[in-house]
């Protein structure tokens, strides 16, 4: 293994993230030998623990979330580089005792480790945190020292400006790992590959082909535990903003001229910029929010956002979005991209689904009515690719039915790594490509602006829609008012 020895340093170590994605995903990569071959794992948490303590509970929660068995032999291997350490995250001393032991660790490795600082912890300490870290000269080494940030980043445009100039002061731009873990989901990845390792797609790829597209990514759970900070935060941000907006890029982005990072963030951000802007006064046009009411799910009562724990009960957060973008360009001109996502909704089922123009004249008679062609990628938890077309019935008539050719990812039976796995080895390889970097989630917030502060002015008539449904009815109205149906 060429990695290069690391030390990584995980701020909200006892939080839900670490024990549910990151440790997981650590031993994981560790078992696959694709750990540096030395490297520790220093846990921070605020309250006295020693390291077979937190071992211990480190075991428990792979044991519960590790893709991979916990096996003796490779937890015996694995426990030894995890480290507890007692910190406090607005002390400086904290960042002073975190310093010695990096030196500690690094005088084991032999050298002057990677480090890799992970903040699994909320957006309001991201520019503490920072700040101590460059005043105790943590990551001066720009060549090895990276910085993790989870989502949200910042709440607007601005506050994504601000926060941007703020991890400026510490950090070079290539050593900020932004993540938005959907680029890291197999099937989103997989999207680059069929659209530029193929040659028969791409040359429909455009207006002149293609009628519309769909990008919809529908959740069956609610806001489970985090209702206050939902509150704050509501579908647009949550999910529009960064992983609706991603997709978007990636179905709609130019071919890049070669898989460095930067070149491929650039063709997307060309498509963030190219997003037409919705006028101030004509969101109600483009956009349409919602929020779940009671309902039934699986057979289920279920209640309503207002009933959530930490939640309003007169919230004015939206939990369902659907919109309509244009993107000016060469390419794209005229061509809706719908996208929507909920919470509450009626399954569990994000996909992409990129509809053909119909045939400009039929040979076949009006008994024989045509579907035009449309592709479906479907991302999880189906992982497919569909391509529908019209086929002749077998019988003595000339009688047409669609049908559909499917890629199946689960027929190939290879390992589906986690998201979390290929993350975060990509940011020990110094990787960027997976990573938001500030443009182009300025840009993204930048698309979003309108909407944000058309709806924050105005109080919506909630709920309205039903938990286990497909969304308000003006959702549907959106689409159909173009002659379009979501799938
Ligand atoms: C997160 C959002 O970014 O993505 C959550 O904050 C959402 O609200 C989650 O549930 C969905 O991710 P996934 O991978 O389960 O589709």
């Amino acid at each position: 293994n060429v990695l290069s020895a690391t030390n990584i340093v995980i701020f909200g170590a006892t939080g839900d993230l670490a024990k549910r994605k990151l440790f997981p995903a650590f031993y994981n990569l560790f078992i696959d030998g694709r750990m540096p071959e030395n490297f520790n794992i220093i846990a921070l948490g605020r309250s006295d623990h020693n390291d077979e303590y937190f071992r211990n509970y480190i075991k428990v929660n792979l044991e519960a979330f590790s893709r991979k068995n916990v096996t003796p032999e490779h937890w015996e291997a694995f426990q030894s580089h995890i480290t507890y350490f007692q910190h406090q995250l607005d002390e400086e001393n904290s960042y002073k005792n975190l310093n010695r032991k990096l030196l500690e660790f690094d005088s084991g490795f032999g050298v002057r480790g990677n480090r890799l600082f992970y903040l699994s912890i909320g957006p309001n300490f991201i520019s503490t945190i920072s700040n101590h870290i460059k005043n105790a000269s943590l990551a001066s080494e720009p060549d090895k020292d990276r910085i993790i940030i989870e989502k949200p980043f910042g709440y607007n445009k601005q506050s994504a400006i601000e926060l941007n100039q703020l991890l400026s002061e510490t950090f070079e731009e290539k050593q900020i790992y932004r993540i938005d873990h959907y680029l890291g989901k197999e099937t989103v990845q997989n999207i680059l590959a069929f659209r530029f390792g193929n040659s028969i797609f791409e040359p429909l790829w455009n207006h002149r082909h293609i009628e519309s597209v769909q990008i919809t990514v529908a959740e069956e759970v609610g806001v489970e535990t985090r209702g206050s900070f939902y509150e704050q935060t509501g579908a647009l941000r949550d999910m529009v903003q960064n992983h609706l907006l991603q997709i978007l890029c990636m179905v709609a982005m130019e071919a890049p001229a070669s898989l460095e990072s930067d070149e491929i963030r650039d063709r997307k951000v060309d498509v963030l910029k190219s997003i037409r802007r919705i006028p101030a006064d004509k969101v109600d046009h483009y956009a349409v929010r919602g929020q779940y009411g009671k309902g039934i799910i699986n057979g289920v009562e279920t209640k309503a956002y207002r009933e959530e724990d930490g939640v309003d009960p007169d919230s004015n957060t939206e939990t369902f979005v659907a919109a309509k973008f244009y993107i000016d360009n060469e390419r794209w001109q005229n061509v809706p991209f719908y996208v929507r996502t909920g919470k509450k909704m009626k399954e569990k089922q994000s996909y992409i689904s990129i509809q053909f123009k119909p045939l400009p004249h039929s040979t076949f008679s009006d008994t024989n009515p045509l579907s035009a062609n449309r592709l479906i990628i479907n991302i999880q938890p189906l992982m497919d690719i569909r391509l529908q077309f019209m086929t002749k019935k077998q019988g003595l008539s000339m009688a047409l039915r669609p049908v559909e050719m499917i890629f199946d990812y689960f027929a190939c039976k290879e390992d589906t790594p986690e998201v979390y796995e290929t993350l975060l080895q990509d940011a020990l390889e110094g990787d960027l490509t997976l990573f938001m970097r500030s443009d182009q989630v300025e840009e993204a917030w930048d698309v979003v602006t309108t909407i944000q502060e058309d709806w924050a002015n105005k109080k919506a008539i909630f709920p309205n829609y039903e938990a286990g449904s497909w969304g308000p009815k003006e959702s549907f109205d959106l689409v159909e008012r173009q002659g379009h149906n979501w799938l």
